[in-house]
């Protein structure tokens, strides 16, 4: 059955969620309308592989539901996209990553616009 996987325990993750699950570094708070980066790193603390039979190959990024952008990658690339993005509104910034392997993956970051 499909399914989207995240972490189970942020404060003990598995060397499995470790590489899977992807890792959003963006501010906390953020100006309306004013460009900000987003990384996006599969994963954290251990890189997920790249080599043809395994690897990641894309990530979304979304503003609650709102589609914001997809990166595709190969074998050849690293696992990491940065995003350049503006908000208008507070929202719970998710990204979704797909492992050829083991399927699709989910984190989130709550981001506060201020005007
Ligand atoms: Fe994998």
């Amino acid at each position: 059955m499909y399914k989207v996987q995240t972490f189970k325990d942020p404060a003990n993750m598995t060397p499995h969620e470790e590489k899977h699950v992807p890792y959003i570094e963006a501010p906390d708070k953020v100006k309306k309308g004013e460009y900000f980066k987003v990384t996006i790193r599969m994963g954290k603390g251990i890189d997920h592989p790249m080599e043809p039979g395994h690897f990641i190959q894309y990530v979304d990024l979304y503003a609650n539901y709102y589609h914001l952008g997809r990166v595709n990658f190969t074998p050849e690339s690293k696992a990491e996209a940065t995003l350049t993005i503006k908000l208008e509104e507070s929202c719970t910034l998710r990204a979704f990553e797909l492992c050829n392997l083991h399927g699709q993956w989910e984190s989130v970051h709550e981001i506060i616009v201020e005007e």
